[in-house]
């Protein structure tokens, strides 16, 4: 019997991104018994709550799920994904900045570990107006929070052989949210003497990325930084292609596409397939599926290299199923 995934389509360029993505999985020989939610725009547009909570049932059934961006529709001012992983108990987000064979890049030869916090920090969204024309946005940080998502970030460290980790935060001038953030990494790192723990204020860790990036191995930062972060290491590697995420939880993985595409290219077959393409073949490799996985990255390595066919965001003028067609006609 074949195993259960659980794909979360949010609206938009991820429709095309999902057929693209489900029929190179299939041609590379992997059956899983798809079970498709809706939520977001998607869902909405089929008069459906945004958020069903079906589909977090099914999540915590199978622990695995597939996930595009989950659009909204103008004038909605929460954000579904962020609901999305709350609900999710998701807090842990890696990212890696590794270059994709075939596509051009900044750099070559990356690959640090991105571990994004995400649970509070700037993202709790907890804002008002004193009065008009003064507003606050509260960050949130916890001992408890921290001190998990750290033991996570060491744990993924060790477990993947990795000899330092930098702690990534602007402890400088927020010394108390920043402060204890960093206070946490510290006793944290003290039960991992294997692995030496850096310190780095975000605003040089951007300078020091975008000049020489080779020094880092892990990444550590809170919801805002590991945002933005993750984004300028997306540019370091070639763009949105070779970007996803996988957000943890307790006994919950989600593989995220972290990059849709601009709004011109939904409903339009012009959506870049890679970027739903890269968290899959992660999950193939999670799930037991290495070899499928390491024959689509050869197959996309094939097609970037040829330099078509392309969608319009990688500089060609191809739809997103022609660049599925022909990462399929290259599997080996
Ligand atoms: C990401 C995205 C999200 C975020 C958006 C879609 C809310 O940019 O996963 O990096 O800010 O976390
Ligand atoms: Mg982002």
């Amino acid at each position: 019997m074949s195993r259960t995934v659980v794909f979360i389509q949010g609206g938009g360029a991820g429709f095309d991104q999902e057929k693209a993505v489900r029929r190179i999985i299939a041609a590379a020989g992997v059956e899983f018994d798809w079970q498709v939610f809706l939520a977001g725009q998607a869902a909405i547009d089929e008069g459906l709550a945004p958020l069903p909570a079906p589909m977090f049932d099914a999540v915590r059934a199978a622990g695995v799920a597939l996930k595009t961006k989950l659009l909204h529709p103008p004038r909605v001012t929460e954000n579904f994904n962020i609901h999305f992983r709350h609900d999710l108990g998701l807090f842990a987000s890696v990212r890696p900045l590794k270059n994709l064979a075939g596509l051009p890049a900044r750099f070559e030869n990356l690959d640090i570990l991105l571990v994004r916090e995400i649970t509070e920090d700037l993202y709790t969204a907890i804002e008002h107006e004193i009065v008009p024309g003064v507003v606050q946005s509260l960050k949130v940080v916890t001992e408890a929070a921290c001190l998990r998502f750290f033991r996570f970030g060491f744990e993924l460290a060790r477990k993947q052989g990795r000899k330092t980790i930098h702690c990534i935060h602007k402890a400088n001038i927020l010394k108390l949210a920043d402060g204890l953030f960093l206070d946490c990494f510290r006793s944290v790192a003290a039960g991992y003497p294997d692995i030496q723990p850096r310190e780095m204020i975000v605003d040089n860790a951007c300078m020091q990325l975008a000049s020489r990036p080779q020094q880092f191995e892990v990444l550590v930062a809170g919801n805002l930084y590991g945002d933005l972060l993750s984004d300028l290491g997306a540019g370091l590697i070639g763009g949105i292609s070779a970007t996803g995420a996988v957000s943890h939880g307790d006994g919950v993985r989600v593989y995220e596409a972290i990059h849709g595409g601009p709004v011109e290219v939904i409903g339009r077959d012009r959506a870049n397939p890679l970027p739903l393409l890269s968290p899959a073949i992660e999950m193939l490799n999670d799930l037991g599926h290495a070899d499928s996985a390491g024959r689509i990255c050869r197959a996309v390595e094939i097609v970037l290299k040829a330099g078509r066919p392309r969608t319009p965001d990688l500089g060609g003028d191809d739809g997103t199923q022609a660049m599925a067609d022909a990462i399929i006609a290259a599997l080996p």
